[in-house]
């Protein structure tokens, strides 16, 4: 059963590897997402989320099961990216934050379905927000790390609070250690990317 995973953990970090195969479980896995994002009232979830380092997200603009598109993209990539936005941003990894992010506000992104046919689309308004918002949780780089040095100070407190709850739930092994977390990962890789 995936479990979504709060920063500091280690694997949001991680910079996720492409995937070169797909099977049941990994179909079954992303349905799994899928209900994790609604749940928590998500738009967008990248699987190092739900601590599998591969490079995979899903998004729904709409945030709701049953309406809307339920989109899965592996390995995307973006290709050009235009204009400038400054938009309010949350991620389901740092509950209870929200800050202004600047992105670009229209992109070209590549990527692969999960029946491995390509995608090939052109984005603007928030679907292209939400793009590049999970393609940086592939890479390691989470919205915090874009917002401006003020608003950085003044989160100082909220992310330290998260820092001591992870050594906490890691200290009395609700959260694997950090060495096992990379077994974990390597297990993964060996099985969908290697
Ligand atoms: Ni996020």
């Amino acid at each position: 059963m995936l479990q979504l995973i709060n920063f500091p953990h280690p694997t949001l970090r991680f910079q996720s590897k492409p995937i070169i195969r797909v099977d049941a479980s990994l179909r079954e896995m992303i349905g799994q997402m899928f209900d994790i994002m609604y749940e928590n009232r998500g738009v967008g979830l990248a699987a190092n989320q739900v601590n599998l380092p591969l490079r995979l997200f899903i998004a729904n603009p709409t945030g709701e099961k049953g309406n809307g598109e339920e989109l899965v993209f592996l390995n995307p990539v973006i290709r050009r990216s235009t204009g400038s936005t400054e938009s309010e941003e949350g991620c389901l990894s740092l509950p209870g934050i929200h800050a202004a992010v600047k992105r670009n506000k229209s992109l070209h992104v590549k990527a692969y379905s999960m029946e491995g046919r390509e995608i090939d689309m052109q984005v603007d308004g928030f679907l292209a927000r939400i793009i590049q918002h999970e393609i940086d949780h592939l890479d390691g780089v989470l919205f915090i790390d874009r917002v401006s040095p003020e608003t950085q100070r003044v989160l100082l407190d909220e992310l330290s609070g998260f820092v001591s709850t992870h050594d906490s739930k890691q200290r009395q092994g609700m959260i694997p250690s950090d060495e096992q977390l990379s077994e974990q990962r390597e297990e993964w890789l060996n099985r969908y990317c290697r």
